[in-house]
């Protein structure tokens, strides 16, 4: 696993919309598998300035993010797809018809789940995946204690995972109790992996997750098994590595 250790958040964003935007100018064409949450958003935005620069064309570039709450509509501000386009789609060049997402409004589990892992097989699996890290080691939505064998799936939401997104909702009533979320096994078949980590509340799980034993406990952890993972973060969520 290669680490770069950013100066701060800012620093943590543009060293990883450089690897991104290396996939892209590389492989035009490339899938990109993407994330959602506070932390990817610096990222985001720094790819939407170097579009309107005119260094980045999305033209021909494929997404399919990581997850997505069950019902939640499109239009709901809560929704991963309301976050995509506020954050990357509407800001750049990509076709709509370009972006994925788990559609949240699928009732069905299994066919939404089904459809899903055929849509990432029949774009010729992901290039480069974007992670974020849960406070509990998750990602996606692959909550602790999850086998790794697991392709899109639908998953109960976990109390400390309702509690961190509640700051989102009006209450954590309102947070949904299910999402559909790429399994392990799908993330692991992502042919490179980009994980991104900020702040000192993540600094125990980073080192918990990357230098700690790989068990479903931690199911960041199985990433140690990846042959092309990069860690980006910043100094915070890096200071408990030195102890
Ligand atoms: C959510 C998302 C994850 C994300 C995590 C951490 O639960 N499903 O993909 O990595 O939150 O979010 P944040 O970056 O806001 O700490």
């Amino acid at each position: 696993m290669r680490i770069y250790k950013a100066k701060d958040y800012a620093d943590m964003s543009r060293k990883a919309a450089n690897i991104v935007s290396a996939q892209v100018i590389m492989k035009p064409n490339c899938v990109l598998g993407l994330a959602t949450g506070s932390t990817p958003i610096g990222l985001y935005k720094q790819l939407v300035e170097w579009f309107r620069k005119g260094d980045l064309d999305f033209s021909e570039v494929m997404t399919v993010n990581l997850d997505e709450y069950k019902g939640l509509s499109r239009e709901n501000d809560q929704s991963y797809y309301y976050f995509m386009h506020q954050n990357l789609f509407d800001h750049v060049n990509i076709p709509v018809e370009n972006t994925h997402l788990p559609n949240g409004m699928e009732p069905d589990s299994e066919k939404e789940c089904r459809r899903y892992t055929e849509l990432i097989q029949s774009l010729g699996g992901v290039d480069l995946q974007l992670l974020g890290i849960g406070h509990n080691g998750h990602i996606g939505f692959n909550e602790p204690g999850e086998s790794f064998d697991k392709q899109v799936h639908c998953v109960n939401l976990t109390e400390s995972t309702i509690e961190a997104n509640k700051r989102f909702f009006a209450s954590a009533e309102d947070v949904p109790k299910q999402a559909y979320t790429m399994g392990i096994k799908t993330i692991m078949q992502s042919k490179k992996i980009l994980i991104v980590a900020s702040g000192e509340d993540k600094a125990e799980i980073v080192q918990k997750a990357f230098f700690g034993p790989i068990t479903p406990q931690v199911p960041a952890s199985v990433l140690q098994l990846h042959n092309d993972v990069t860690l980006v973060a910043d100094e915070a969520a890096l200071s408990k590595l030195s102890e």
